[in-house]
């Protein structure tokens, strides 16, 4: 089987890694890949959401499916654009259309999709220019902490939480006044809810679903979760509190209605579901969902697959998911992502990284790397995560912040505090 995978980032390099193992696989292509896909597949340099280079890339190299990593092309609703061309329709895309990409790309949009189907998940109220109003009203019955969210996509910082309720019903009206451009023309303002938050994933094939191994990402840039947002420094699967009693619940209240939800509704989703879940109290709550898989969560749960990945995505695209077994590794997988100093605000780029020869039993995963005059170089704020197995947490984490010490370049930083909580 002849597999294109779009995406450049660390989770499609680990997504390549284990592809690569399947038997089944004849040629990977990347577009546009990494330095680290490279090794295990043919870069090609498209851009993820470049359509019709794309098209030619399938055609000219005798594709048989595509695997979508990120979210951009599937929101631009590449399955569609697949689904309605004569020369390409008959060959699968992994991911959801247009519409069912909206479970993330319209905040406001899944916070519906959520009620209409009695999936637990905050209180919310949607809120535009014309009831601005009644926006502030909602805001003043909340208690602080206050939740405003772009509708749409604004790479990851669009959530911005605030203690005070003026500075908050002030920042409602910046959101709205285009802060995040159209992105924030609506704002879904949301009850605060406190508890320990987890990734749960999911690939259907729009009738039968596999739950994939869970994780736990760390999203700020300092120790013990404090300072700026990041993309996500690290990841631990299993997660401890993930146990069985709560992914029972996980799945009969959130997992299920959600695939109902979706088949009801006539949304043909073949692809991965992202659940980004918070337990209060002991019980799961939906806080988003990603039509996607994450980042870095990705780069533990490829680890933690056993079965070939190859056969699972071979089931989404016939629709027989059903006759396909999953299975996990028991070890416990663990990711920390190198960054570039000043990350995540201005960093420098283009550092030469060395001492990877030296790495031993991790798997490094690239990111934001690229190769400049046969250097491999930084090219992006999260550089790579560096990937480990142990049979506990602590011998998982140990043997990757030894890789993580191993590897330089100018600048570097990452989290020494990767599953502190667990
Ligand atoms: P989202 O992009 O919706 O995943 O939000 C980003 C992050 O903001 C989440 O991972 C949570 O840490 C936080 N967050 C979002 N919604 C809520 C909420 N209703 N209550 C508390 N924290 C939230
Ligand atoms: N790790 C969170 C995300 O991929 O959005």
């Amino acid at each position: 089987m002849n597999i294109l995978l779009l995406g450049s980032g660390g989770r499609e390099h680990a997504m390549a890694w284990k592809i690569a193992q399947s038997p089944k696989l004849s040629k990977l292509y990347t577009a546009p890949g990494n330095p680290g896909t490279a090794s295990l597949a043919t870069n090609l340099s498209i851009a993820a959401d470049d359509f019709l280079s794309i098209k030619k890339a399938v055609l000219e190299y005798d594709v048989d499916f595509v695997v979508v990593g990120p979210e951009d092309p599937l929101v631009k609703g590449i399955v569609d654009f697949f689904a309605v061309d004569e020369d390409l329709k008959s060959i699968p895309v992994i991911g959801p259309d247009k519409i069912g990409a909206q479970l993330e790309g319209s905040k406001d949009f899944s916070k519906q999709f959520m009620f209409r189907h009695n999936i637990p998940t905050a209180g919310y109220l949607s809120v535009t220019r014309d009831n601005l109003n009644e926006g502030i009203a909602f805001l003043k019955s909340l208690e602080a902490p206050y939740v405003l969210k772009a509708d749409g996509l604004a790479a990851g910082k669009g959530v911005i939480i605030l203690n005070n309720l003026d500075d908050t019903i002030s920042e409602l009206k910046v959101m709205l006044d285009g802060k995040f451009g159209a992105a924030s023309k609506t704002v879904v303002i949301e009850e605060f809810l406190e508890g320990i938050e987890c990734s749960v994933f999911v690939i259907t094939d729009g009738k039968n679903y596999k739950i994939l191994p869970e994780a736990k990402d760390y999203k700020r840039i300092g120790v013990g979760e404090t300072g700026l947002n990041t993309g996500g420094m690290g990841a631990v699967s299993p997660v401890s509190f993930a146990d069985a009693a709560f992914m029972y619940k996980v799945e009969e209240r959130i997992i299920k209605p959600t695939i109902d939800g979706l088949i009801n509704e006539g949304i043909v989703y073949k692809g991965f579901i992202f659940f980004g879940l918070i337990r209060v109290k002991g019980e799961p709550i939906t806080i988003e969902y990603n039509a996607r898989m994450g980042d870095p969560e990705t780069e533990v749960v490829m680890l933690r697959l056993k079965s070939d990945f190859v056969d699972l995505l071979e089931g989404v695209a016939n629709g027989n998911l059903n006759e396909k077994s999953i299975e996990f590794d028991k070890r416990t997988a663990v990711t920390v992502m190198l960054v570039a100093g000043g990350y995540p605000q201005e960093y420098n780029k283009d550092d030469e990284i060395t001492g990877l020869e030296n790495v031993e039993e991790s798997i490094v995963f690239h990111a934001g790397t690229t190769i400049k005059t046969g250097k491999i170089v930084t090219n992006g704020g999260r550089v790579m995560a560096i990937s480990s197995y142990g049979n506990s947490k602590d011998e998982a984490l140990a043997v990757s912040f030894a890789n993580a010490k191993k590897i330089q370049y100018n600048g570097k930083y990452f989290r020494s505090d990767i599953g502190f909580d667990l």
